[in-house]
């Protein structure tokens, strides 16, 4: 460990930019731009500058900055160090290698009682000089900064005249220690250790110990990203699985070519050892920053929806929601299963926009201890964002306090609260105007189209998802086309707000056979006709020239 004095000697540069950059408006996920775009001169700087000025307490403040280990990840750590110092900032906490997870980054925020964070990804976007980089800010409480952070930093960047940063930084990164920069503390940190402790009080390891140390096999995929090392002490050190349960372990800069996002197209390795062969019972995966998790058991897939509700419907046989749960809440896209279990458990269930920032105020307030969203994201109120290896654990707790396989704990819970058939179809890179033009179109025929034939129903009610805020009442329009059929059958349309290439088009898809039905089909047949009406209707393919959707969920 390296000791050093604070000294009020600084030397700070003081950098002017000819033009301001007008591209720095943050999407739901913060800054996210290509490597390229990151790396013209002062780019990075700017936004930094206009985070610093903008986030209350940085002077004498405590920070927490890491990043998903992806290209960029350390020069992005140097500079936010030297500008933080130039800012005045008290302590910076950093972690060792710079590796640290979107969770484990809310909670050492909400430990540490920093001022906030800056994390230092793109999350499941692929990584590399030709891939993706991104800054995300996180506020005190632990969760994405709100709209109205945000949106002040981007004012800021549309007029920055320049920026002040420190002239040179020598930071160790790859050991644990503290050091000072002018008068800046400097914490080098293991960034796994205290996430590892957060999870052995919300769950009981012996118990998961018991059933990895089995014949039980499971395979966990990193790929190559975050997680590797949280996984790989989690698992193969804590709980005794065997070497070799944590693939792709080692985060790389590109995520070795690959796209960190867990699903069935990204994670098809990790798909076909689960869906293909008998070799394992359980199988999970993380994306690159370690906040979304898919969950496989032996020839099943866990649709992110059905497993907001399954952790529900199971909570109270785990060690740290014993007590019950105070409500639920999943993003409006995702499906109504989660709300079936709530009403049967007499909790409130809220229906948010899109983005895990919408459940901040409603964990702050109590209202609610699980949440999740059909993009492979679940989370409770341990931190304020949604959390990958949390996920993987309570299902194993399930498991091994049920004593029974991922396709029973289905089965069962379709058998006693009816299935909701659920498929999301994403149309990656289509060309951004004509994007537009598709969803604004529909948008003006929204009105016209209750009572309308639609697949094998009507129409009940058309428009744009608008939410209240319960707790602080706060209004948030435009969130997502709905249809919502008169039997309860859903079709949402969104475009994406993380995209880098052009625009995404989602379209989700879902209908509710209640229990005693046919509760054995294939989705993407028992959504069929209704996927056949939403291409009539909004003339996806026409428009897109794509005859399939790139990637199907
Ligand atoms: C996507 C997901 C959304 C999630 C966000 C950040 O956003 O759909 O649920 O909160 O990534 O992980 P989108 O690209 O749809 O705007
Ligand atoms: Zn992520």
């Amino acid at each position: 460990m390296s000791i050093s004095t604070p000294s009020a000697e600084l030397s700070v540069q003081q950098i002017t930019l000819a033009q301001p950059f007008q591209d720095q408006k943050p999407g739901t996920s913060g800054l996210r731009k290509s490597s390229k775009q990151f790396e013209q001169p002062h780019y990075l700087e700017s936004f930094v500058e206009a985070v610093l000025r903008t986030l209350p307490g940085v002077e004498g403040g405590t920070l927490i900055v890491g990043g998903d280990g992806r290209y960029g990840n350390r020069r992005a750590i140097d500079v936010i160090a030297r500008m933080a110092a130039a800012h005045g900032l008290g302590r910076l906490v950093v972690t060792t290698g710079g590796i640290l997870s979107t969770p484990a980054a809310s909670h050492l925020i909400r430990q540490q009682q920093a001022i906030g964070g800056i994390i230092l990804s793109a999350s499941h976007n692929p990584g590399g000089p030709n891939g993706d980089f991104g800054v995300k800010v996180n506020g005190a409480n632990g969760g994405p900064a709100p709209a109205s952070f945000t949106d002040a930093v981007f004012a800021c960047t549309q007029q920055l005249d320049g920026y002040r940063i420190a002239d040179s930084l020598n930071l160790n990164l790859d050991a644990a220690g503290s050091t000072h920069l002018g008068a800046m503390a400097i914490d080098v940190i293991d960034g796994v250790h205290d996430y590892l402790q957060l999870m052995q009080e919300l769950f009981d390891f012996d118990l998961i110990s018991t059933l990895l140390k089995g014949s039980w096999p499971m395979a966990f995929d990193a790929m190559h990203a975050v997680t590797g090392p949280y996984a790989s002490a989690l698992f193969e050190q804590l709980l005794g699985a065997p070497a070799g349960t944590v693939r792709n372990g080692m985060p790389l800069e590109d995520f070795g070519g690959g796209h960190p996002d867990p699903n069935l197209t990204y994670a098809k390795d990790l798909a076909s050892l689960l869906l293909g062969s008998d070799d394992y019972r359980f199988g999970a995966a993380c994306d690159g920053d370690g906040d979304r998790n898919m969950i496989l058991g032996q020839r099943c897939f866990v649709n992110p929806s059905d497993s907001l509700a399954v952790l529900t419907a199971n909570a109270t046989l785990i060690k740290g929601y014993a007590s019950g749960l105070a409500g639920v809440a999943r993003s409006m896209p995702t499906s109504a299963a989660v709300d079936v279990v709530a009403k049967e458990l007499g909790i409130d269930c809220f229906e948010t926009p899109t983005g895990w920032k919408f459940f901040g105020n409603l964990l702050d307030a109590g209202r609610i201890t699980l949440c999740g969203e059909e993009s492979f994201g679940t989370g409770s109120n341990h931190i304020r964002e949604k959390d990958g290896l949390w996920a993987v654990l309570f299902w194993l707790s399930i498991l091994a306090k049920r004593q029974c396989s991922v396709a029973e704990v289905m089965q069962q819970h379709w058998s006693r609260f009816g299935r909701h058939y659920y498929s999301r179809h994403d149309y990656e890179g289509v060309e951004t105007g004509k994007a537009h033009a598709l969803y604004n179109g529909l948008r003006e025929r929204l009105s016209s189209l209750s009572g309308e034939a639609f697949a094998d129903g009507r129409i009940a009610k058309a428009d744009d998802f608008a939410y209240s805020d319960p707790v602080d009442g706060s209004l948030t329009e435009k969130q997502g086309l709905r249809l919502l059929l008169e039997d309860g059958s859903r079709v949402i349309l969104r475009l994406s707000g993380t995209g880098t290439k052009g625009a995404t088009l989602r379209v989700y898809l879902e209908r509710y056979v209640a229990a005693g039905g046919d509760l054995q089909q294939d989705p993407q047949q028992a959504l069929g006709s209704m996927i056949a009406a939403a291409d009539a209707l909004a003339g996806i393919r026409a428009t897109t020239g794509m005859d399939r959707p790139t990637v199907i969920t």
